[in-house]
C-alpha cells in the first residue's frame, strides 16, 4: 500500500533487535501526574522534564533498549545542558517514538467502556512528528472485563481506530504499534481473559487488514493473558501459556513483532513471564517488552523528584532493561537481580 515499506520494515526490525525491548515513558500529562503525586513530586512540567532527562541519559541503556516512546511534550524538550532528548536518544542509538492517540474517553452509549480518540488531524501531526525525528508511533485502546464487557461495539470500533491509525502512520513512513490492552481490573479467572484476547485481537487483525496495513511494518503490544487482580491466581507457567498460546493462534506470523506492555504486574513478575514465553519452542514473531511502569517504577521511586538521587535511579532503570533484555531471550536468572 506505500513507498515506505522498506524502510518501515527496517525500523521494526531494528525495534526487535535480539535481546532488546521497549521503553514506553510516554505517560500523558494526567498519568505523569498521577505517578508523581504519592512521591510528593511536584506536578509541574520542568519535573516531568527532569524525570525524562534522567531516563534518556542512563547510561548503557541502549544495550538493551531498542526504542522509547515520547509523550509530545518530551518529543520538544531539551536537557538541561540544551541538547534535545531526541538528539541524545538517536546519539545513543535509540530509536525515537511518539504516543499519538489523545486517550480514551467514555463510549456514549455504553457506561463502563472507552474509546481512544485523535484520529482528527493525525495525518498532519504525523507529518510534524516525523520531521521531529521519531520513527514510530503508539496509539492505545483499553478494553476493560465486567459482566457483559467488553461489548463487541467497543471492540470493534477501538479496532477500526487502531486500523485506522496504523495506515496512517504508515502513509506517513511511521512504524504503528498497535496496542489494544485488555486491563488486568476485575476478579475474573485466566480464561476469561483469554477468550476476551483472542476475540480482540481476532477483530484487530480483521480491521489490519481491511485497511491495508502492512503487518512487516507494524508492531502489536498485547496485555498479557493473566487473571484479574481479584481473581484466582495462577503460576507464571500458566500465564506463559495461555499468552504464547493466545497469541499463535490470532497474531499472523508476518507481524514484525510483538511488545508487551506491563499493565499493572509487579516488575518481577512482568520479568518472569516473559522469560518463561521463551521456554517453549520457537516463536514465530520476535517477543519483547515495552514496558512503562515495569522498567520505571523502581527508578523512579529512588529518584523522587532529588537530583542527588539520580545515579541510584539510572541503576535500578538499567537493572530492569538488562533483566528484561534477558528474559526476551529466555535468558533471565533471578541471581540477575543482583
Ligand atoms: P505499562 O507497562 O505501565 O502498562 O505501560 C505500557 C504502555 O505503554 C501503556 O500504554
Amino acid at each position: 500500500m506505500t513507498d515506505h515499506s522498506n524502510s518501515l520494515i527496517d525500523t521494526a526490525r531494528a525495534l526487535m533487535a535480539a535481546g532488546k525491548g521497549l521503553l514506553a515513558m510516554d505517560e500523558s500529562l494526567g498519568t505523569c501526574n498521577r505517578r508523581f503525586a504519592p512521591l510528593g513530586i511536584a506536578q509541574t512540567e520542568e519535573n516531568r522534564r527532569r524525570y525524562r532527562e534522567l531516563l534518556v541519559t542512563t547510561p548503557q541503556l541502549a544495550q538493551h533498549i531498542s526504542g522509547a516512546i515520547l509523550f509530545e511534550e518530551t518529543l520538544y524538550q531539551h536537557a538541561k545542558d540544551g541538547t534535545p532528548f531526541v538528539d541524545i536518544l538517536k546519539a545513543a542509538g535509540i530509536v525515537v517514538g511518539i504516543k499519538v492517540d489523545a486517550g480514551a474517553q467514555p463510549l456514549a452509549g455504553f457506561p463502563g467502556e472507552r474509546i481512544t480518540e485523535g484520529l482528527d488531524g493525525l495525518r498532519e501531526r504525523l507529518q510534524q512528528y516525523a520531521g521531529q525525528g521519531a520513527r514510530f508511533a503508539k496509539w492505545r485502546a483499553v478494553l476493560s472485563i465486567d459482566t457483559g464487557l467488553p461489548s463487541r461495539t467497543a471492540i470493534e470500533a477501538n479496532a477500526q481506530g487502531l486500523a485506522r491509525y496504523a495506515a496512517l502512520c504508515q502513509e506517513a513512513g511511521v512504524v504503528p504499534i498497535v496496542e489494544p490492552e485488555v486491563l488486568m481490573d476485575g476478579d475474573h479467572d485466566l480464561a476469561r481473559c483469554q477468550a476476551v484476547t483472542r476475540e480482540v485481537l481476532d477483530v484487530v487483525f480483521a480491521q489490519l487488514h481491511r485497511h491495508g496495513v502492512l503487518l512487516e511494518g507494524m508492531l502489536l503490544k498485547p496485555n498479557m493473558v493473566l487473571p484479574g487482580e481479584g481473581g484466582p491466581q495462577v503460576s507464571v507457567q500458566a500465564v506463559a501459556q495461555a499468552t504464547v498460546e493466545t497469541l499463535r493462534r490470532a497474531v499472523p506470523a508476518a507481524v514484525g513483532g510483538i511488545a508487551f506492555l506491563s499493565g499493572g504486574q509487579s516488575s518481577a513478575l512482568a520479568t518472569e513471564h516473559l522469560n518463561a514465553m521463551h521456554q517453549g519452542a520457537p516463536l514465530p514473531w520476535p517477543l519483547t517488552f515495552s514496558y512503562g511502569r515495569a522498567l520505571q517504577d523502581d527508578a523512579l521511586r529512588l529518584w523522587a523528584g532529588d537530583d542527588a538521587n539520580v545515579q541510584r535511579a539510572q541503576q535500578a532503570l538499567l537493572l530492569r532493561a538488562r533483566c528484561n533484555g534477558a528474559a526476551a531471550q529466555g535468558q533471565y536468572r533471578p541471581a540477575m537481580e543482583g
